[in-house]
């Protein structure tokens, strides 16, 4: 399995070598692509540094901040361009524990077949370490709304470490993707559910940053609850039509 870990990264100048050290020690096989988005801190001049140093560490400089959805659907090009078997997201800032990537490549080489491996931080072993409790609340109620307005069998579909085999973002159709910020997760999750796919989560601990700043903003929030709301509406509509349809 050839393996890609896309790690987005924005001012992560702090935290950006340490991940990197710890994913290249964890899973030395798997090449990793820091997507930058022109981090004013000098985050994507450090990655250059690192990767002129380390053949398996390759750099994709953006123009500037675009959100982590579209650095995403960039890095993914580039590595199915590439022929990459499997493309990884990870945060740049320490939150999700390479050590536990095995974990989630294991999953999707295992039996019943996967189609997105989630690390998921709300199912049983699932847990996280010093997240204040505001963002506790956030991402359990957005996850049990995400539940509700859109039925998936998903308990952490916001989450932002998760692998992918590269069959199923062929079949998604990334280039119509337009949810910029952390939203993009769920479009991801309610995309591979609605081609018939099949979610596994394992559990995870997330570790909040140590150093630098969390990008999650109001208008971040307001865009995935837009979203989810009308993706959810669509989902109701169709099922509506779907029953008139059976009772003519
Ligand atoms: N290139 C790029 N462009 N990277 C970005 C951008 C952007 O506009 N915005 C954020 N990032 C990068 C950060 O530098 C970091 O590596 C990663 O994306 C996650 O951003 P954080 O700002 O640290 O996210 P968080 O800790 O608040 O949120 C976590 O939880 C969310 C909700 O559950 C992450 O794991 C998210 O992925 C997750 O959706
Ligand atoms: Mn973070």
């Amino acid at each position: 399995m050839s393996v890609l870990v896309v790690v987005p990264t924005y001012d992560e100048r702090a935290s950006l070598p340490g991940t990197l050290a710890r994913l290249r020690a964890a899973v030395p096989d798997a090449d990793v692509l820091v997507v930058d988005d022109a981090s004013p801190d000098g985050t994507g001049e450090l990655a250059d540094e690192i990767a002129a140093r380390d053949p398996g560490v390759h750099v994709l400089h953006r123009t500037g901040k675009g959100g982590l959805g579209a650095a995403y659907v960039a890095g993914f090009g580039w590595g199915l361009e590439r022929g990459y078997e499997v493309l990884v997201e990870m945060d740049a800032d320490g939150s999700h524990r390479p050590e536990e990537l095995p974990r989630l490549l294991e999953r999707l080489a295992a039996t019943p077949r996967a189609d997105l491996v989630i690390g998921s931080r709300w199912v049983p072993g699932g847990r996280v370490e010093n997240w204040p409790w505001h963002r506790a609340v956030l991402s359990r109620g957005g996850n049990t709304y995400t539940r509700l307005a859109l039925g998936m069998p998903v308990h952490d579909a916001t989450a932002g470490f998760r692998a992918f085999p590269a069959a199923t973002l062929r079949r998604v159709d990334l280039a119509s993707v337009e949810s910029h910020g952390y939203c993009f997760q769920v479009d991801m999750t309610w995309r591979v559910v609605r081609a018939g796919g099949t979610v596994a989560e394992v559990p995870i601990t997330f570790v909040e940053r140590e150093a630098g700043e969390s990008k999650m903003s109001r208008a971040i929030v307001a865009e995935a609850l837009r979203k989810v709301t009308v993706w959810g509406v669509r989902r109701r509509a169709e099922q509506v039509r779907g029953l008139l349809r059976r009772a003519r």
